[in-house]
């Protein structure tokens, strides 16, 4: 099974957008896919159209993994959204920091729940975490992630930002080569987005830079409707499909 994170400490560029489209394709090439919602926001849950009818009452939160009074598994946080594609939300994350905060080995508690989804047959599980810089549940996460894919808004201070997530890994005893993918987002056909991905080339090694996914708003439509692009506007999908293909590959 693989452990994959959205990540970036940077917010609003893309990281909920990207890991529920690619939760999708995933799931869509037979592959059994969780994706793990790590912020209250709950975007990506929502992007994935888990809760269109209104907040299911009776879902178990991650978060109440980590609560010992609770008598609950991860099975029972499981709410399947499509053939093969799974969400993991949340109910109080705040509980669920502070309970991580105080146990040194806080990695090891957030890698025990998720060992159990390898027992049940997923191939991936996909980490969207928040745009929180001090999170215990991010660091929990990020250290037990085989892959970090890390979307980068293509805007220079964005971009200039994004190369110390490998500053901060390296803090967390992580070694940074498990950044295997960078995506650009929002690539708009402007010279200067197009300087942008030059200097996103400048940066990162090129060959784990994915093709550049274009700015559209029909990804927020699509997220609105609870819809993944591929279900959503199949032109559009069409251009994704390029770096969808490359994650898959740089991941594995
Ligand atoms: N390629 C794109 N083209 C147009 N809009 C996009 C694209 N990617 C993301 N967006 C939009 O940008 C906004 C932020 O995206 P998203 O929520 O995925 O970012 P995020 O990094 O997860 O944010 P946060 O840090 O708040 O969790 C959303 O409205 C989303 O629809
Ligand atoms: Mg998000």
């Amino acid at each position: 099974m693989e452990r994959v994170s959205f990540y970036n400490r940077k917010g609003g560029i893309g990281k909920s957008t990207l890991a529920y489209n690619i939760s999708f394709g995933l799931s869509k090439i037979n592959k059994k896919v969780c994706l793990l919602d790590l912020d209250s926001q709950k975007d990506s849950t929502n992007f994935l159209g888990t809760f269109l009818n209104g907040e299911s009452k009776d879902y178990v939160g991650f978060d109440e993994l980590f609560d010992a009074s609770k008598k609950v598994s991860i099975e029972n946080c499981l709410i399947e959204v499509r053939t093969n594609l799974y969400v993991i939300s949340n109910r109080d994350l705040r509980t669920m920091e502070t309970i991580l905060g105080k146990n040194i080995r806080a990695e090891k508690m957030f890698e025990e729940k998720i060992n159990k989804l390898k027992e049940l047959g997923f191939d991936y599980v996909l980490y969207d975490c928040s745009p929180s810089l001090i999170s215990k549940i991010n660091d929990s996460a990020l250290c037990n992630s085989d892959s970090i894919v890390l979307p980068v808004q293509l805007q220079s201070a964005a971009i200039r930002a994004s190369a110390n997530v490998a500053n901060y890994l390296a803090e967390l005893y992580i070694d940074p080569s498990v950044i295997k993918c960078v995506i650009p987002n929002m690539k708009k056909s402007t010279k200067e987005s197009t300087k942008n991905l030059e200097l996103v080339y400048k940066i990162f090694d090129v060959n784990i830079v994915t093709e550049a996914v274009k700015d559209k708003t029909r990804y927020t439509e699509a997220s609105k409707y609870g819809k993944s692009i591929f279900e959503y506007d199949k032109d559009v999908a069409k251009e994704f499909m390029e770096t969808f293909r490359k994650v898959v590959n740089l991941i594995g």
